[in-house]
């Protein structure tokens, strides 16, 4: 049973925007993310087209598919950074679509970009804080229960997170992103760059995340370990929804392998 993550303690948030719409209380079998026909690009061209995926709680939802298919591009427009021209977004039952993404985030979603993911010249108390600015109180019970989930980030709390390694990097982006107890979690190749060794710790806490509760939504530039732990995958193509399923049948699929996954 998820120990948070369905719904944010009223604690979390302070302003008019509580989460906990009722969609967010439904049961645990009820999607928390609703994204139905987004169409998003730059300027005028649409790079993703009518594109409709859902996540459900405690699950890990995947998006693969073959280099600049738009699997960021569709991210960057679930979590506002980029306008969608059509179609919706929901947390539950609330209507998030086009809103910026600050709002976005008081709303129950956290999006951790693959590249930007923190502030490299303040500490990683200073960045964990960051994730804290809309909860109530300094956070510090917060910053802690990060540091009990991420036992790495403790000793380097004073440290510049630029004096980091990738791993650790990463680790704190996903802290930073938890910090206000998201009900949806966005994750873009949460791995990538990482040494190999580094990837399978990073990725055990994707999962370790993923039983606390919360929504996941990966892209994830290793597809085989992706769709081996998603609950359900969606293979985007030039844009589009292609095919869905859960993660292990679309890695026994020999044609979808062969054509997207390769090797
Ligand atoms: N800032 C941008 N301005 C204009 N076009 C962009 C921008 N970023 C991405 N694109 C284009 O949008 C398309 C989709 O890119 P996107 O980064 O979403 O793909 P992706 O599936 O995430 O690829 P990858 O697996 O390489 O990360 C590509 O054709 C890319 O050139
Ligand atoms: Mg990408």
């Amino acid at each position: 049973m998820p120990t948070w993550g369905v719904s944010v303690p009223p604690d979390v948030l302070q302003g008019e925007e509580k989460p906990g719409a009722p969609g967010a209380s439904s049961p645990s079998s009820a999607p928390t993310l609703i994204v139905e026909n987004l169409t998003v690009g730059y300027g005028s061209a649409p790079v993703v087209q009518d594109v409709s995926i859902r996540a459900k709680p405690g699950e890990l939802t995947a998006i693969v598919g073959p280099n600049g298919a738009g699997k960021s591009t569709l991210l960057k427009g679930i979590a506002g950074v980029l306008r969608s021209t059509t179609g919706s977004v929901r947390i539950g039952d609330d209507d998030v679509t086009n809103l910026v993404p600050e709002r976005i985030v008081r709303r129950g979603l956290s999006y951790v970009p693959q590249v930007a993911n923190v502030f490299p010249s303040l500490s990683v108390r200073e960045n964990l804080e960051m994730g804290w600015y809309i909860g109530h109180g300094d956070g510090k019970h917060r910053v802690e229960e990060m540091c009990e989930m991420f036992p790495a980030l403790r000793d380097s709390l004073h440290r510049p997170a630029r004096t980091l390694s990738g791993g650790q990097r990463m680790m704190l982006a996903f802290a930073r992103g938890l910090m206000l107890k998201p009900k949806v979690l966005l994750l873009d190749e949460p791995t990538a760059g990482l040494a190999p060794k580094i990837v399978e710790q990073v990725w055990s806490h994707v999962l370790e995340i993923k039983a606390s509760g919360p929504a996941i939504l990966v892209v994830e530039q290793n597809t085989r370990r992706s769709l081996r732990d998603a609950d359900w995958g969606y293979v985007l193509t030039n844009g589009r929804n292609n095919l869905e399923g859960p993660g292990p049948e679309l890695l026994a699929d020999k044609d979808l392998v062969r054509l997207y996954i390769g090797g």
